[in-house]
């Protein structure tokens, strides 16, 4: 059953249809969209919602931005993302010159920032349509809108309460899907902008999950990722109240789903249930993604992350105690305000002690608006750099340590796509979230098989079906 927004939305599409199709009348061709992302998983399924409306209204896709339509979902987390964007917004202008019927959208967390706006508005006029993320669902309307105007059309809402799903959507992949669980986030890590441009956390009703779950997996689908920016929270604000480790239950029952995967756990949260749910699940993957951020307690205050060095690395054996062979991957930020050597190498005692499979590390960025902007003693760039280099070849050397395990072991993978190197060969993924790569061609994709792990390349593994 759709509600009255989502009959709305589905009504703007039917008219988006008729523009379209004039549009292709006058041009005798068929009009062409390309939907670039930034950012994290969340951002990717947004654009599969933005690809889902524009081919339903009659657009092709195209790999090139040289299209009719193209729109940039733009993430802010790290300020090196922005200046992407607006490189790559530069970059367009000659294709607008060329093809006076094309028209450019932004879109995503970028927008959710005042003086993004002002900038766009000053210095890149020739960008026709700007939302947020809070009205991304209408996306149709917009659309509609943008075709009947010359001017900049900008609509960014401060906030919603609304949660608008059930619009058309374009899976990237026909076998995996990530399906929003919540949106938002309410825990203003001291760094992070994300809570300022995503909003206040709002659970998605258990049963409208469950039921886009069976749907994907009537379409083909065997792998979901619940995604949301702190999963433990997950049902918090619902009226009947569910739990995370409840809402994973309920999805292991769901057949023909073979893989749950889910992110972003925050340590704070994670509890005693979800161990319980993961060691007795047989869908669950083996592997858990738990950012870790800073392993000095002065830091993780400062951060306001709200545990201790001691508390992550209690979790992670108990993790490890219920389930021995997972795989842990984390997120490390270096640089944060005041963040001494000793700080540092308080953080590579945790990537030691914890054993971390993987891990990204992120230059700390100042993003304006959050408590961290205005902390003093802002850390001089060439001892960030030294000290990046230093948890990097930490993480490196854990990651090869522990991937090497696998070494010999024949594993389930999920083959996911044509590798890029050699086409003679394809990639795939096992529970524990490393890639193998084996002989093999295109009718693979999207199933499963026994591969015995022949040769270790650091962190990935080339291997023999069996
Ligand atoms: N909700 C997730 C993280 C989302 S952002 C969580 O709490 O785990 C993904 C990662 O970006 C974070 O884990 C953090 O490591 C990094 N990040 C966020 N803000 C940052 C900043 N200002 N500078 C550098 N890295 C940042
Ligand atoms: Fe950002 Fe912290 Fe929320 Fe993650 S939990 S999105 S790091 S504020
Ligand atoms: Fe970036 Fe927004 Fe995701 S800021 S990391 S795209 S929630």
């Amino acid at each position: 059953m759709l509600n009255s927004e989502e009959l709305l939305q589905v009504s703007y599409v039917e008219k988006l249809k008729e523009i379209v199709k004039k549009k292709e009348n006058e041009m005798g061709r068929k009009l062409t969209c390309n939907v670039v992302t930034f950012g994290c998983q969340m951002n990717a399924r947004d654009s599969e919602k933005l690809l889902g409306i524009l081919k339903a209204a009659g657009f092709s896709e195209t790999e090139s931005e040289d299209a009719d339509f193209v729109i940039f979902n733009t993430c802010t987390v790290r300020d090196n993302a922005n200046q992407r964007v607006y490189g790559r917004l530069g970059a367009l202008k000659p294709y607008k010159k060329k093809n006076p019927n094309m028209k450019i959208g932004l879109c995503g967390c970028m927008t959710q920032e005042p003086s993004v706006i002002e900038k766009l508005k000053k210095s890149y006029s020739f960008v026709d349509l700007i939302f947020g993320t809070h009205n991304i669902f209408c996306f149709a309307e917009l659309l509609c809108k943008m075709y009947e105007t010359d001017e900049q059309i900008i609509e960014i809402w401060e906030s919603t309460d609304k949660i608008v799903e059930n619009l058309p959507v374009d899976r990237k992949y026909s076998f995996k899907s990530g399906i929003n669980i919540m949106f938002g986030c309410n825990n203003f890590c001291t760094y992070c902008i994300v809570p300022y441009v995503r909003g206040r956390e709002r659970s998605r009703e258990t049963f409208e999950i469950i039921e886009e779950i069976r749907n994907l997996v009537a379409d083909g689908v065997s792998e979901v990722m619940l995604l949301g920016q702190n999963v433990n929270s997950y049902g918090k604000n619902l009226e009947n109240k569910v739990t995370f480790p409840e809402l994973l239950k309920m999805v292991e029952e769901i057949d023909g789903l073979e893989r749950i995967r889910f992110m972003t756990s925050h340590p704070k949260d994670l509890s005693d249930d979800l161990i319980e749910v993961m060691k007795n699940s047989k869908k669950i993957c083996t592997h858990i993604h738990l950012p870790l951020q800073s392993g000095s307690d002065r830091i993780l205050k400062a951060m306001n992350r709200r545990y201790t060095k001691e508390d992550y690395l209690k979790l992670v054996d108990k993790i490890r105690a219920a389930i021995p062979d997972i795989s842990i991957t984390t997120d490390i930020i270096v640089g944060f305000p005041g963040e001494t050597r000793e700080d540092v190498l308080e953080t590579i005692d945790v990537i030691n002690k914890a054993r971390f499979d993987n891990a990204f590390t992120f230059v700390y960025s100042k993003r304006t608006g959050t408590p961290a902007a205005s902390m003093p003693d802002q850390v001089p760039e060439e001892e960030v750099k030294e000290n990046f280099n230093l948890v990097l070849s930490a993480v490196q050397d854990m990651a090869r340590k522990r991937t090497e395990r696998f070494m010999g072991r024949t594993v389930k993978v999920l083959c996911e796509e044509k590798n890029e190197q050699d086409p003679s060969m394809m990639d795939g993924r096992m529970s524990h979230n490393t890639v193998v790569h084996f002989k093999g061609d295109e009718s693979m994709i999207g199933k499963y098989f026994d591969v015995k792990l022949t040769e270790f390349h650091g962190f990935y593994y080339t291997g023999e079906i069996i």
